[in-house]
């Protein structure tokens, strides 16, 4: 699916974050599992992450970074009509992590659920929003990203283990006079899924009854390399945008290597491109909003500026949003 906006613009009025306090570093990992400091670094770029405390789920992570977005955008919880949490670590499968976080948050006007798109949940769930928010549907949406991957991961698989981290990020979405929003571009290949999958979290029978993400990382490797260039130059095509007109490039935080390969591709220097990831691993639906509060922190993220931001993950899916920033975001983290 490619398009641009029409209708009334829409745009990122608040933005918030939060990571769970505990630290994990790679050398805390090797005495966990058979990996080191120099390999994880190395192939990956990541130092340390965020894990979630034995008792704290998903709504736990997600409510101080709802909370900061609200309070940043200057929204009163009563006016928001939806909220979309993407996440593929709901607290359960039902309720929805979005209904328990819209009841929390005094929210009893708002239509809320869960959207599972992988690491791109947070792309795919903005650009729901923004259609309804155009339409009229919707008139003051929250939108969530976060995962707690580390409670579906194996413990004794090196593999998957030093690459995932806890965290989330929220945005208040809104009607504005001008800019926001300018386009996106979604995808899915089911036929890639089983390099990156859950067995036994849902209605099908497996013979192994351990519900642990299983990787492919090799496929998803080259899935990855492919998707986050070819997803970013379709949505500036299709926006009569070229690379040099974005201001800041946000792409997927999953490996320092596949950024680096994807910057490269397009042509985005060191500058213009957002990495976070050796401090919080891959932490899925929130990589995005939280490579966002950063960009802001450090003085790169600022009304005006264009912005490209691009996710990929399971499904396997993809995709892209161009935004023209229009507020003030610095401050995200709770
Ligand atoms: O949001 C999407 C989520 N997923 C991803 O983005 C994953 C994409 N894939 C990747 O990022 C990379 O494929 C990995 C980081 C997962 C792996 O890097 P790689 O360069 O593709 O390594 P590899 O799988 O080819 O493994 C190289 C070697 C192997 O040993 P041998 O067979 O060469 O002796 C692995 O057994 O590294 C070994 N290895 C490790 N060694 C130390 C694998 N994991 C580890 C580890 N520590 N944690």
């Amino acid at each position: 699916m490619i398009g641009r906006t029409n209708g009334q613009p829409v745009s990122i009025t608040g933005l918030g974050v939060h990571v769970p306090e505990r630290v994990l570093t790679n050398d805390d990992l090797s005495k966990l599992v058979d990996t080191n400091d120099e390999w994880i670094l190395e192939r990956t770029g990541i130092s340390e992450r965020r894990i979630a405390a034995e008792d704290e789920a998903l709504t736990d992570i997600c409510l101080p970074a709802a909370r900061r977005a609200l309070e940043m955008a200057g929204a009163d919880p009563k006016s928001i009509d939806l909220l979309i949490v993407a996440t593929v670590t709901p607290d359960m499968a039902f309720p929805s992590s979005s209904a328990l976080l819209a009841d929390t948050l005094g929210m009893p006007d708002a239509a809320a659920y869960d959207l599972s798109a992988g690491c791109t949940g947070f792309v795919y769930a903005i650009a729901q929003a923004q259609t309804m928010l155009a339409s009229g549907l919707s008139k003051r949406a929250l939108v969530v990203g976060g995962d707690v991957l580390s409670k579906i991961l194996d413990w004794t698989d090196r593999s998957t283990l030093v690459l995932f981290g806890d965290g989330a990020g929220a945005v208040v979405m809104e009607r504005v006079d001008a800019g926001g929003f300018l386009g996106f571009e979604l995808g899915a290949d089911g036929g890639g899924g089983a390099n990156l999958w859950l067995p036994g979290s849902g209605s099908r029978k497996f013979d192994d009854p351990t519900k642990y993400v299983k990787m492919n990382g090799r496929e998803v490797f080259k899935f990855a390399t492919r998707v986050m260039v070819s997803s970013a130059e379709a949505i500036l095509d299709e926006c009569d945008k070229s690379v040099d007109d974005v201001d800041v490039y946000v792409p997927h935080q999953a490996n320092v290597r596949i950024i680096d390969h994807a910057a490269r591709k397009l042509g985005f220097p060191q500058e213009k491109t957002i990495v976070n990831v050796n401090k919080y691993g891959n932490t899925s639906s929130g990589s995005i909003p939280l490579a966002l509060a950063d960009a802001a922190d450090d003085g790169r993220l600022k009304p005006g500026k264009l912005v490209l931001l691009t996710g990929m993950g399971a499904g396997l899916t993809w995709g892209s949003a161009l935004i023209e920033w229009t507020h003030e975001t610095t401050g995200a983290a709770a």
